[in-house]
């Protein structure tokens, strides 16, 4: 694999292939006048179709504010922002995972999963069979009829994650979608996300504070500075990917330094 394919770097990348995303020069300000803070940036990040970039970095540093950029819901202040080449347009350009699940809470839980599907333009005859699929995927089979307001919140993430999937666009983000979950689920649906975008080929970039999560996900890291985020370390892993085994992949000694590397290189950037 040429070391473009791992680090991104903007001049070796093919910017304009679905779902690539591309930062360059990328600050945000909050507020305006003496008020204006600044959550993020400078920020040159140029991601690859396909790679699996996990973000890392403490509260506050701009991990959202990023995702919301690339989502197209945040316009940068200064900079710009390109996903398969264009301008990222809301709701258009990626399946997202809020930090904070963003459902229809009078719907029910099949009401939620076939509004995605609707708007990803499955035709409706599939959308029962869809639906199934995703709500196993996401180990929620069954509850269909309930309600949005009578399910837990890590069963509510779970179907904001369900949605996201359902999108099949190239370009998925999720802000750490596993952070409420017992740790049980949470390790399924690490499994899971790895495969589905493995096997997809969809560009993923993931939040977490956990460099465990970020170690096994993840085929590149960034790790930030505090507020405002820049980049203090890009790191690419060549761990196997595809059919592993996850507890021979957390239990071998790459996994364990790579992890000893990340949170050393967090919390050193959190102290910067
Ligand atoms: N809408 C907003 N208006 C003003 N300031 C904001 C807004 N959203 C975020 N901020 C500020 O920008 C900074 C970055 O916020 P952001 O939510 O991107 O951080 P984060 O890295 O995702 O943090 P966490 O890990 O806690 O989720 C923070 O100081 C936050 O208070
Ligand atoms: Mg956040």
């Amino acid at each position: 694999m040429p070391s473009s394919e791992l680090t991104g770097h903007p001049d070796e990348v093919d910017s304009a292939r679905a779902g690539s995303v591309r930062l360059d020069h990328v600050t945000h300000r909050y507020g305006r006048g003496g008020e204006a803070f600044t959550a993020v940036g400078p920020v040159d990040l140029t991601v690859p179709a396909g790679q699996f970039l996990v973000l890392v970095g403490a509260s506050g540093c701009g991990k959202s504010t990023l995702l919301r950029l690339i989502a197209g819901f945040e316009r940068p202040t200064d900079g710009s922002v390109r996903v398969s080449g264009a301008e990222p347009r809301p709701g258009g350009t990626a399946g997202v995972v809020f930090q904070t699940p963003r459902l229809f809470p009078w719907r029910t839980v099949r009401g939620n999963v076939d509004l995605a599907l609707r708007y990803a333009g499955v035709p409706r005859a599939q959308w029962p069979g869809r639906r199934a699929e995703l709500l196993a995927r996401v180990g929620l089979e069954g509850t269909e009829e309930r309600r949005v307001w009578e399910i837990s919140g890590g069963q509510q993430q779970r179907v904001a994650i369900a949605r996201a999937l359902a999108a099949e666009n190239p370009l998925l983000l999720l802000d750490e979608p596993f952070a409420a979950l017992d740790a049980l689920t949470r390790e399924r649906l690490q499994q899971d996300v790895r495969r589905v975008t493995d096997r997809t080929g969809r560009t993923t970039v993931f939040v977490t504070h956990s460099a465990d999560e970020a170690v096994f996900l993840g085929s590149r890291i960034v790790v930030l500075t505090r507020s405002p985020g820049t980049v203090a370390l890009d790191l690419p892993i060549t761990l196997p990917r595809g059919d592993i085994d996850a507890e021979e992949l957390r239990g071998s000694r790459e996994f364990a330094e790579l992890r000893a590397r990340v949170s050393h290189a967090v919390k050193a950037a959190a102290a910067a």
